[in-house]
């Protein structure tokens, strides 16, 4: 493919410094309307240009979500946010690791050359040889961690941490369920959890069993198989990665003065810990709703710190090349993974 320094700016968005050489045209794996990940195709486009506050980032990692997942097939209603009936972004991918190539003429805090990381979930685009992001959204890749280490930090790391150690509060002693563990943010979050001396449930399905306890869960149940809500065990904390029970079912298994937080399922549960948990929250010590997380750059600081001193162990299931999007989607969407699944470049 032919290099070249990119020319095509205009004086507003002429970037300060602009090396190495910028393809003029990328290969992205785009999608038009909600479906399968077949309806993901290889396609070749131009090389977006950074705005003032942007950057333009080479892609080197790009790591899965299930929020990725479910933006693609646009199931629960919520992923559709951006775009009711048809995808507004055609290229997804949200957690990225990459090296800077050009900045717009805003920007201060990164030059070219600079390796950044970050969560750019509402921007998107990772799923791609390069995606022009605003600069703010992300931080500098500390030179401790390799590019596939750190893509998969941004979105599940954070969560876990929010859920876990800044609105979960967990301390040492305490008894947590973790819905969803043996995925992404749930293998984060045991971690978290054991590193605040709690004791950790695990739940997932049959083929993530021994994964959970390799990941510090203490007791595992099989969703598909058990009731967790049947254990009579009660817990201070609740993290819900993939809610589908009433929060009938939570209230009875907390503690009182329990805390469960729901961070993605069904829209019905969903709604239900948006509006009802705050009015069950003001009678009793119970508190029950979602947890909303909206990354910072200071969040992917402190995952990477995290990560550096071994509380943070990221589990890489898998690496694909940028043309597997689809399978390694698949992979996470239909539950397949332990931990992460990572596109390289
Ligand atoms: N609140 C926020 O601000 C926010 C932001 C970003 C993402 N999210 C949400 O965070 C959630 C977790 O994402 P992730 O990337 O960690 O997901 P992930 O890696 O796919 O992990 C989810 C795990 O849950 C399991 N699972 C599915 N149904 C289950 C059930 N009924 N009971 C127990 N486990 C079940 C899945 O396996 P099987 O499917 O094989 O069973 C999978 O192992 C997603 O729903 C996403 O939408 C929320």
């Amino acid at each position: 493919m032919t290099e070249y320094h990119r020319p095509r700016m205009s004086d507003a968005s002429m970037p300060t410094t602009c090396v190495p050489p910028v393809a003029p045209t990328m290969t992205a794996m785009v999608y038009q309307a909600y479906g399968p990940p077949e309806s993901i195709a290889v396609t070749t486009v131009d090389t977006p240009t950074p705005q003032r506050d942007q950057v333009l980032v080479r892609v080197k990692a790009a790591s899965i979500n299930l929020s990725d997942w479910e933006m693609l097939v646009g199931r629960p209603l919520y992923s559709r946010i951006w775009g009711l009936r048809r995808p507004r972004f055609r290229t997804l991918g949200s957690d990225v690791a990459g090296t800077v190539v050009a900045v717009g003429s805003a920007v201060a805090k990164l030059k070219p050359g600079d390796d950044v990381f970050g969560d750019i979930m509402g921007h998107f685009g990772g799923f791609a040889e390069y995606v022009t992001v605003p600069a703010a959204v992300l931080y500098a890749k500390p030179a401790e961690l390799e590019f596939v280490t750190a893509a998969t930090l941004p979105q599940a790391a954070v969560i876990a941490l929010r859920g876990i150690w800044d609105r979960g509060q967990l301390v040492a002693g305490q008894h947590v369920l973790i819905n969803g563990a043996g995925g992404g943010s749930g293998t984060f979050a045991i971690q978290l959890a054991k590193a605040r001396g709690a004791t950790v449930t695990g739940v997932d399905n049959e083929h993530k069993q021994d994964y959970m306890r390799s990941a510090g869960a203490d007791h595992v149940v099989d969703y598909r198989r058990e009731d967790f809500a049947a254990h009579h065990r009660r817990y201070d904390l609740v993290l819900d990665l993939v809610a589908y029970r009433p929060l009938s079912v939570y209230r009875r298994i907390l503690t009182p003065r329990g805390r469960y937080f729901l961070v993605g399922g069904s829209m019905t549960r969903l709604l239900q810990a948006a509006c009802v948990g705050p009015l069950l929250s003001l009678v009793g010590g119970q508190r029950l709703g979602v947890l909303a997380v909206e990354p910072q750059p200071d969040d992917f600081a402190r995952a990477a710190r995290l990560t550096i001193d071994g509380t943070l162990r990221p589990h890489v299931e898998r690496t694909f090349p940028l043309r597997g999007v689809a399978e390694a989607l698949r992979r996470v969407g239909e539950g397949h993974a332990c931990g992460k699944v990572v596109v390289t470049m």
